[in-house]
C-alpha cells in the first residue's frame, strides 16, 4: 500500500510486524517507552493527529474526545472492549471507532479456565509455599482444591468469550454449564439459560464473567455476590469494573465465598492492597489476551481498520 500523508498517534508499543506495517503506510508516531499517555496528552493528540492507535489504558472519555480544534476522525481501538473510549461522544461528532474483536478470543478463554483451575487447586498458594521452602514431602491431607467434574459453572455474558470459556469448562473439565445473556444465543453445545443473573448466583459454583464494563454500575452488584454459595469461586476477565470489586473484596475477606480469580481490576493499574494480601485469589495483570501471535492479530486488525477508513471503505470492524 502507497504511503498516505495522515498523521496517525500510536499511544503503546505495538508488536513489531504492527508497527513495521504502520508505519510503511502511514506519518506514525510511536510511543517508543510504552508508558500510558495523560489525558492532556490524549487531547493535544486529538487536534494534531488524523487518527489514533488506542487500547485499555487510554481514557477517552468527553473531555478528552472533545478537544477543541479536534482533528482526529478515526480511533482504531486495539482489544475488543472499548470501555475506555466515550463512544456516544465520539459518535455524535462523526468520529469512528473500531476494535479488534474473535483474534482474542481463545486466548482470553484460556486466561479464565487458568484462573478457575488455579483458584479451585489453590495453584498459588501451593506454589508459594514451595517457592519460600515451606514445602516438606507428599502429603494426603494437604493442599486439597475442589474437583470441577460434575460442577456447575455460571456464565454471565454469553457472547463469543463466554462461549468459548463454557466449551472449555464443559468439554475440558467436564462442568455442567449455565449462563445469562440479555438477548437468546443459539448454542451448538449444552447450556441452560437462566433468566437472572441472581438465579445463576445461587446455583453456580464457579461463576465467569464476561460482560463489558464502563456502565454506571457494574453488572455484578454486592447484592449479587451476597448470594453466591461460601464454596463458590468468582473468575473476571472481562472488565474491572463489570463487577462491585469492594463487595468482592470484602466477600473474599471475610469468606463469605471461596475464592476469586482476576485478570481485570477497577482502577488498573491499582491493585487494593487488601486483595494482594489474600491467599485464596489469583491475580493476573490484565494478559488475558497477550500472546504474540493474538497482540501482532490485534494490531494487524487495528491497521486493517485504518486502512479501510483512510480508503473510504467501510470499517471491518466498526464499532456502532
Ligand atoms: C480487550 O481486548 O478488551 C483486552 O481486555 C485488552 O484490552
Amino acid at each position: 500500500m502507497k504511503k498516505i500523508q495522515v498523521k496517525v498517534l500510536v499511544t503503546r508499543k505495538l508488536p513489531k510486524e504492527v508497527e513495521d506495517r504502520l508505519c510503511s503506510n502511514y506519518d506514525v508516531q510511536l510511543n517508543t517507552t510504552d508508558q500510558p499517555m495523560s489525558q492532556s496528552e490524549l487531547s493535544f493528540a486529538m487536534s494534531n493527529f488524523d487518527a489514533l492507535v488506542t487500547t485499555v489504558s487510554d481514557p477517552l472519555n468527553a473531555t478528552v474526545i472533545q478537544t477543541s480544534k479536534r482533528r482526529v476522525n478515526m480511533i482504531a481501538n486495539v482489544g475488543v472492549g472499548y470501555s475506555n473510549i466515550d463512544t456516544k461522544v465520539a459518535h455524535n461528532l462523526g468520529i469512528l471507532v473500531s476494535n479488534t474483536p474473535d483474534v482474542l478470543t481463545d486466548a482470553t478463554a484460556d486466561i479464565a479456565l487458568l484462573l478457575i483451575l488455579s483458584v479451585t487447586r489453590g495453584a498459588y498458594s501451593a506454589e508459594r509455599k514451595l517457592r519460600q521452602g515451606r514445602w516438606h514431602g507428599f502429603s494426603l491431607v494437604n493442599d486439597l482444591g475442589r474437583s470441577m467434574q460434575g460442577k456447575v459453572i455460571g456464565i454471565i455474558g454469553m457472547g463469543r468469550i463466554g462461549q468459548a470459556t463454557a466449551r472449555r469448562a464443559l468439554f475440558a473439565l467436564g462442568m455442567k454449564v449455565v449462563f445469562y445473556n440479555r438477548s437468546t444465543v443459539t448454542l451448538d453445545f449444552e447450556a441452560k439459560r437462566l433468566s437472572s443473573i441472581e438465579a445463576l448466583m445461587a446455583i453456580a459454583d464457579v461463576v465467569s464473567v464476561h460482560v463489558p464494563g464502563s456502565g454506571a454500575t457494574p453488572t455484578v452488584t454486592a447484592a449479587h455476590i451476597a448470594l453466591l454459595k461460601p464454596t463458590a469461586y468468582l473468575i473476571n476477565t472481562a472488565r474491572g469494573d463489570s463487577i462491585d470489586q469492594t463487595a468482592l473484596i470484602v466477600a473474599l475477606t471475610e469468606g463469605l465465598i471461596a475464592g476469586a480469580g482476576l485478570d481485570v481490576y477497577t482502577n488498573e493499574p491499582e491493585v487494593p492492597e487488601a486483595l494482594r494480601q489474600l491467599d485464596n485469589v489469583t491475580l493476573l495483570p490484565h494478559i488475558g489476551s497477550a500472546t504474540e501471535e493474538v497482540r501482532t492479530a490485534m494490531g494487524m486488525i487495528a491497521i486493517d481498520n485504518l486502512d479501510a477508513f483512510f480508503s473510504n471503505a467501510p470499517l471491518p470492524n466498526p464499532v456502532l
